[in-house]
């Protein structure tokens, strides 16, 4: 492992005023965003949406760090022939993979997950590497909720343990193996938002995660320098009748993190976990307003970046245009955000 490298891609991906597309929908995952738009998804519509995307100059070249492409998208060329990793990488932005192979029930524990894909993981990394993956992805996903541990309706509350110590251990051994390919990985445990918990129950939950997930990082010997984290923000569940202002999960969000994430981690790429587009800029936003923080705080939103894209675009050629305006736009929002120069009327005033 040549940590040097490792730790200037890191910091590549989180430079000022740049995020992470995060393009890696799964088959079944993108085919439910093209149901909402009437579109039908095969392989070449999934093609031509990314590469729609990927050819958005001004939001690839000035806004965008790096993609997370999924298995299919990094073997694809273009309509000309061009592998679509090399438009990425045209246009300056590093290409990166998602290597999870989604989440598996686990055993013991209704209604709780396990990410799988450690089989076979380092050869796969191999493969990525010489395509042109410089990082990559795991995500593990983490509820909260009402649980039915041992059966019937008495359970325990969601997560336990149990899930959050096996969803560690996986992502530990994830980014050691990683490393050891010369590939960065993003480190992503996600509370999900789902439920109707209030703020404070996601801040505790997501600080157990982030707790047991530098315990493994260490136990397993992770460069931390060498690494992304990609966190939930602490927020309100959709269903909670409580929801919190924008300055307040700005700064809980901040305060969980500098009690959790290490300095040597050198970035932090928030997923938006389905905050609506203009909520995820906002909270953003507002972290970097805070300041004096140890780790650059950058976006690496897939729904945030893309709902509306896929919206303006609905598969539709001649729509190509709007599609990619739609994009850089809020792409150019989100690399705002990251410096804290964001405001609400811009939004206006682009609509
Ligand atoms: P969202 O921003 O839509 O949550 O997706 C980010 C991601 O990569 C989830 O794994």
């Amino acid at each position: 492992m040549n940590l040097t490298d490792l730790n200037k891609v890191a910091l590549a991906m989180v430079t000022a005023g740049k995020g992470i597309l995060a393009a890696d929908e799964s088959t079944g995952t993108i085919k439910k965003r093209f149901d909402a738009i009437s579109v039908e998804s095969t392989e070449q519509s999934r093609r031509d949406y990314r590469e729609m995307l990927f050819r958005s100059g001004e939001a690839m070249a000035k806004y965008i760090s790096g993609v997370i492409l999924y298995d299919e998208t990094i073997w694809q060329n273009a309509k000309d022939g061009t592998p679509l990793v090399k438009l990425i990488e045209q246009a300056g932005a590093i290409p990166g993979i998602k290597v999870d192979e989604g989440t598996q029930a686990l055993p013991n524990c209704p209604g709780e997950l396990v990410t799988v894909g450690l089989d076979k993981l380092a050869e796969r990394l191999k493969k990525y590497y010489e395509r042109g993956a410089r990082f990559a992805k795991w995500r593990a996903v983490i509820d909260i909720g009402r649980g039915t541990a041992g059966g019937g309706t008495v359970g325990r509350d969601i997560p336990t343990m149990t899930a959050i110590h096996v969803n560690a251990h996986a992502l530990a051994r994830y980014a050691a193996l990683c490393q050891a390919a010369q590939i960065v990985p993003i480190v992503e445990p996600e509370v999900l938002m789902d439920g109707d918990h209030d703020i404070e129950r996601c801040y505790e939950v997501t600080q157990h995660v982030l707790n047991n997930t530098f315990q493994e990082l260490r136990i397993q010997r992770v460069a931390l320098e060498g690494m992304i984290l990609k966190p939930n923000m602490a927020i309100a569940g959709k269903k909670s009748a409580k929801q919190a202002s924008v300055e307040e999960v700005a700064e809980k969000t901040i305060r969980l993190l500098k009690s959790c994430v290490p300095a040597a981690v050198p970035g932090i790429a928030f997923l938006s976990g389905g905050q609506s587009d203009e909520q995820a800029t906002a909270h953003l936003d507002a972290m970097n307003r805070i300041g004096g923080l140890p780790w650059r705080l950058t976006f690496s939103y897939g729904r945030a970046l893309q709902a509306a894209p896929q919206k303006a675009w609905s598969g539709k050629a001649e729509n190509v245009a709007a599609g990619q305006r739609a994009f850089i736009h809020r792409a150019r929002m989100n690399s705002l955000a990251t410096k804290g120069e964001w405001k609400a009327d811009l939004e206006k005033k682009a609509a």
